[in-house]
């Protein structure tokens, strides 16, 4: 191992250097020893090195390095301000930094108290100028002990030398959460996240700095250096953002990683990116696992659910880490399942969230209509919601709407607060996108889509609702005699949002020949997901492929019921002038999948009539295609 410490003169580099010497059983080098004599001469008249007076050194400490680095390596401790000084010293990928640092008055202190030394205390003014924070290694602060910097300097080096258990890529958010949750759950782990002057510099180190208790833990900014801290084979977790930084981000990764090492994407990739990706480390020798994972910030730190596609022998890599951070089912088993092949982790995760959408819509119109149709009180509404949630209706998406109900900023509801204009990211859109590639009515998740788009055009809105004067009309009748009907109307509109995403996710699997495993899937999503629910729970227990998502035990009932109860909601609401486009759409399109004889024999002679597009009958079983002459011009 090679140690070089580095700082301005006073902070304690030989000492520390000699303290790390003994404790690594290294040879210490004094740089001091290796300048030209004129140059010592020149610092002894107090006079400032030049960048040309210091190359000679620089360049003769190199090449000592690099012999002693045959030799088992050294500790050396030398000023190395700049970062271009830095670089013509790092010759080797185990060579660590430790740089010290402290106030200037503190240093000065020191340097006061210095006997027999060629520097002159007013020289410290002229180093720390031209001192340069570095962007690599670990700053360590002089204001402890000697013993205390000794013992930060030996932990970090220990840690440098660990060979770690995994490594995660990108500290933002989940990036973050999921490292942490990795490390308290034993898995040793590195964590990498680039280095961009002035916007992102010490990023990972800061996650270590304020998580001290994970011991087994080691940040970096060099790519390299990341990837040589992992054990072999290699396991690397990407939390970036979806997009063309994957793509960028494989580009530097590949060429430094060696044949069955795994690399994860945990972002929210299109899939179709995701089936490609896998191929392209298939070719070379490496495994790629494109992996959902839901449950926001705090499921990433507690819990999530975890949703890993991609090469199975991959998968067999991580099984037991991901087992451990993932959320646990009812019955302790962890939310997390090899999905399937290719991008079907990917796939999977965008339908979650596109299930995610309706269900967040359904709650946001009825928020609307109880609070401005049936003028209750924002807590009214909230009591309500908790209530639902209690039975079978319960679900997180419902819990927190309750949640949020309640919230408070400076005596006044946050929500009315919020601008009424909802953002996305792509997992919706994508769904409906493929949703229609395959054909699949997606009318219900399709509104949340849309919903949200309409939102975003706030100023037309206004203008609009001024242009049309609309305005929400009061519910006659008391609300207890609504609220059961309100109740089941809800409880259906939810089913639907399951059964449309649901049935695309069953088209898109048996099409690509996935053979995913539904009931396994609704399991994995009863904890730590977004979506987990009651509902989620009948789902895992009732899902059977021959029958259809209605018909299934526990939702078959519930269509039998609700759907008068829903289309009056619906109804009643939009004559009051509520938008409700989900649940709307919801029973519209329960209403077409449930009519035997429906109005598209119409669609069928408006085709041929106008464009001889031909029909069948319903009189001939054969299939055959009928064209009529349907006027005599
Ligand atoms: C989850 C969420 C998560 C994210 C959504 C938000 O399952 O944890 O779905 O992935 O919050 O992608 O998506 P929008 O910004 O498009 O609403």
């Amino acid at each position: 191992m090679l140690v070089v410490v580095t700082g301005v003169s006073g902070t304690g580099k030989t000492t520390l250097g000699m303290g790390l010497s003994q404790a690594l059983g290294l040879p210490f080098l004094d740089a001091d020893q290796f300048h030209p004599p004129a140059n010592i001469e020149k610092m002894g008249r107090g006079e400032p090195l030049t960048d040309a007076d210091r190359q000679p050194w620089l360049a003769a400490l190199a090449s000592k390095l690099l012999d002693i680095e045959k030799q088992g390596g050294a500790v050396l401790a030398c000023s190395a301000l700049k970062n271009t000084y830095r670089q013509q010293l790092q010759v080797s990928d185990q060579l660590r930094w430790i740089h010290l640092t402290g106030s200037r008055d503190l240093i000065w202190e020191r340097m006061l108290a210095r006997q027999n030394h060629y520097m002159k205390a007013g020289m410290l003014d002229s180093q720390l100028s031209i001192w340069e924070k570095p962007s690599s290694g670990k700053l360590i602060d002089i204001s402890g002990t000697p013993a205390q910097v000794l013992e930060a300097s030996l932990h970090y080096l220990t840690q440098q030398e660990m060979k770690m258990n995994m490594g995660v890529i990108g500290m933002g958010v989940m990036g973050k959460s999921l490292a942490l949750n990795l490390a308290e759950n034993g898995v040793s782990v590195s964590l990498y996240n680039r280095f961009v002057a002035g916007k992102e510099e010490g990023i990972a180190q800061k996650v270590l700095d304020e998580n001290p208790e994970f011991a087994q833990t080691a940040a970096f900014e060099d790519l390299q250096a990341f990837v040589t801290s992992l054990a072999t084979p290699r396991r690397i977790l990407m939390m970036i953002p979806a997009g063309a930084a994957i793509d960028a981000q494989l580009d530097a990764l590949i060429p430094l990683l060696g044949k069955d090492d795994l690399v994860i994407d945990g972002g929210n990739s299109f899939y179709l990116d995701s089936d490609r990706r896998v191929n392209r480390l298939k070719e070379v020798g490496m495994h790629f696992l494109p992996m959902g994972v839901s449950g926001g910030e705090e499921g990433a730190r507690k819990g999530p659910s975890i949703m890993p596609g991609g090469n199975a022998e991959g998968y067999a890599l991580v099984e037991d880490f991901l087992g451990r951070i993932s959320a646990k089912d009812k019955d302790g088993k962890p939310c997390v399942t090899y999905v399937g092949p290719g991008g079907s982790g990917h796939f999977i995760k965008m339908v979650h969230n596109s299930i995610e959408y309706g269900e967040m819509q359904v709650l946001a119109e009825l928020v609307h209509l109880l609070r401005f149709g049936f003028g209750c009180s924002a807590a009214q509404v909230s009591e309500i919601f908790s209530d639902w949630g209690k039975g079978e209706l319960k679900s997180f998406l419902l819990e927190i709407t309750a949640d949020l109900l309640l919230f408070k900023e400076g005596g006044e509801l946050l929500l009315d607060k919020i601008l009424d204009q909802a953002g996305q990211k792509g997992t919706g859109a994508w769904s409906l996108t493929t949703a229609l590639e395959y054909g699949i009515p997606y009318s219900p998740l399709a509104e949340a889509v849309n919903a949200r788009g309409v939102s975003g055009e706030k100023a037309m809105r206004v203008a609009f609702s001024k242009t049309f004067q609309h305005e929400f009309q009061p519910v006659e009748g008391a609300l207890e005699t609504w609220l059961p009907k309100i109740k089941e109307a809800y409880a259906l509109a939810r089913i639907i949002n399951h059964e449309v995403g649901f049935r695309l996710m069953k088209t898109v699997s048996d099409a690509k020949g996935w053979d995913l495993n539904f009931n396994e899937i609704a399991r994995i999503w009863t904890n730590g997901c977004i979506i987990r629910s009651g509902l989620m729970e009948r789902i895992s227990a009732n899902y059977a492929d021959p029958i259809s998502f209605f018909e299934m035990a526990g939702v078959k009932e519930q269509v039998i019921s609700g759907r008068k109860n829903l289309a009056e909601i619906v109804g009643l609401a939009l004559t009051k002038g509520f938008a409700l486009p989900v649940m709307s759409a919801g029973i519209n399109y329960l209403l077409g999948r449930i009519t035997a004889e429906s109005s598209a024999s119409v669609i069928q002679a408006q085709r041929d009539y106008f464009g001889a597009h031909t029909y069948q009958r319903k009189d001939d079983s054969s299939g055959k295609f009928y064209h009529t002459q349907w006027t005599n011009s």
